[in-house]
């Protein structure tokens, strides 16, 4: 079975988007004509696509390219709720279209399966609950570009990237990547020992408003998985990088600015794990002289991959919102200040710590810093550079509710004293370069730039 892309539109011709997908998929509020209808069909496929993998031409990074642009799009592909309404408000004069783009060589060739055979016979999809599995996709917003920089220095074949899910042609191309699951503790120590592994940078979790949402699965994968990470760790001498976040303190830790060693007192689980992570790592290393190493990273702001699902991607949605649509409705107030950093300053640090000798390090886990701003600061500060940007605000009660209760500001003295950390980006280095950077992604996206 082959599916022409452009068949697809037909699709988008006789379904009601704009009523169907009217919040963002990470919203909760929900409005009664919202339904997740079309991602239900894309899974169906994907549900076909696991069983027959030689029957379908395109691969799972289109399903997830799909089910991305439904909710947030550069294209009018799924705009507006009926045929009717598209022609009379002229979207197809007046935007791209999705399919077209991906028709394109470059992006054809990412989307299509390499394995696929075309055939004239019917294929039976079985339908029993135990033939149907959980769909998941995309890799992480911060490993792929560390995997990069790390390659850079040390060789490509030197640095194993994995993950649970199917890499793009780009990633899977640019150097090894193996499948592993955290949780899987026989297979990663199968790993370690066949690739002769000697560090370990654990960065597989679920972020802090999905994990509130999946309270079970962020248990098990970011406390069992990092378990599992600990102990592969210890039987093999290995050097263990594991993230923390500001989000590892809670409303009862001083706020401004916050302290290395205060009271944590998270209210997330995403928090909870990561408090548990520093303390376990700690307490290995003083027990066992494990080489553990943890930097509380700030939010992090990248335009190279989509944010994880954590309270502080509005300050990456704004970015594009600016260039598109002009108008960025924010999930927070106004005032709400939290410390954030360019994903370039997250990557070197996170370098720069993993080579500092272990005589130089007086603690295990660090805060690092680079700024600290407001959904309005960073908003005036787009508008230097794109003055029509609006912004309006809907705080939405999870993800208010967790910013709140987070720093508004990182105490860095001790990372800066003992290991030299100094940030290179401040607000207007850090708005002026991903603006650059998503205004040359879109023209060799082919689209407009502003
Ligand atoms: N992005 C930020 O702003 C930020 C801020 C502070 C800390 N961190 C920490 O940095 C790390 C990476 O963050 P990110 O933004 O890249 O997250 P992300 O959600 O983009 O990526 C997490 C990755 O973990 C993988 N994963 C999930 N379950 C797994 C399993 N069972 N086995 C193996 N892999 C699994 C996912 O497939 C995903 O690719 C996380 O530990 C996060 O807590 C991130």
């Amino acid at each position: 079975m082959h599916v022409d892309m452009k068949e697809c539109s037909s699709l988008q011709a006789g379904h009601p988007f704009r009523q169907r997908c009217a919040h963002s998929a990470y919203s909760h509020a929900r409005l009664q004509q919202e339904a997740p209808v079309f991602l239900l069909l894309l899974d169906c496929v994907w549900q076909l696509w696991r069983q027959f993998p030689l029957a379908l031409g395109f691969s799972e990074a289109l399903l997830l390219r799909l089910a991305t642009e439904a909710y947030a799009s550069d294209y009018g592909t799924f705009l507006c709720s009926s045929h009717q309404e598209r022609c009379a408000l002229g979207v197809t004069d007046n935007t791209h279209c999705l399919f077209r783009a991906l028709l394109r060589p470059g992006e054809r060739d990412c989307y299509s399966n390499p394995l696929y055979e075309p055939t004239e016979l019917a294929i039976w999809p079985s339908v029993h609950p135990q033939a149907l599995q959980l769909w998941r996709g995309g890799l992480g917003q911060l490993g792929v570009g560390l995997a990069q920089k790390l390659r850079k220095q040390y060789g490509i074949d030197n640095v194993i990237l994995s993950d649970i899910k199917k890499p793009s042609h780009h990633v899977f191309t640019s150097g090894p990547f193996v499948y592993a699951d955290v949780l899987d503790y026989k297979h990663l120590r199968e790993l370690i020992v066949n690739y002769r592994v000697t560090w370990l940078i654990h960065y597989s979790a679920l972020l802090s408003a999905v994990g509130e949402a999946n309270m079970a699965q962020a248990r098990e994968i970011n406390i069992r998985g990092l378990h599992n990470v600990l102990d592969l760790a210890l039987e093999n001498c290995l050097r263990l990088f594991v993230p923390s976040t500001i989000g590892a303190f809670g409303p009862s830790s001083p706020r401004d600015p916050t302290p290395d060693l205060c009271v944590q007192r998270p209210q997330t689980i995403y928090g909870v794990s990561k408090v548990h992570g520093e303390l376990m790592g700690e307490y290995l290393h003083h027990k066992c002289g494990l080489d553990f190493r943890c930097l509380r990273y700030p939010g992090v702001i990248s335009v190279s991959a989509p944010p994880g699902g954590g309270t502080t991607d509005y300050a990456v949605q704004i970015f594009h919102d600016a260039l598109t649509t002009g108008h960025h409705e924010c999930y927070l107030r106004p005032d709400t200040r939290l410390p954030m950093m360019h994903i370039s300053d997250c990557h070197r640090a996170t370098i720069e710590f993993m080579q500092a000798p272990e005589s130089q390090l007086s603690l295990r886990t660090y805060n690092i810093a680079a700024m600290s701003f407001t959904p309005e600061e960073v908003a005036q500060e787009i508008r230097k550079h794109v003055p029509h940007l609006k912004v309006t605000y809907k705080p939405d009660v999870v993800r208010q509710k967790i910013a709140d209760s987070w720093p508004m500001r990182f105490d860095d003295t001790n990372a800066r004293r003992d290991w030299g950390w100094a940030s290179a980006f401040k607000l207007e280095e850090l708005v002026s370069d991903i603006l650059r950077s998503i205004r040359d992604k879109r023209t060799t996206d082919g689209l407009p730039a502003s």
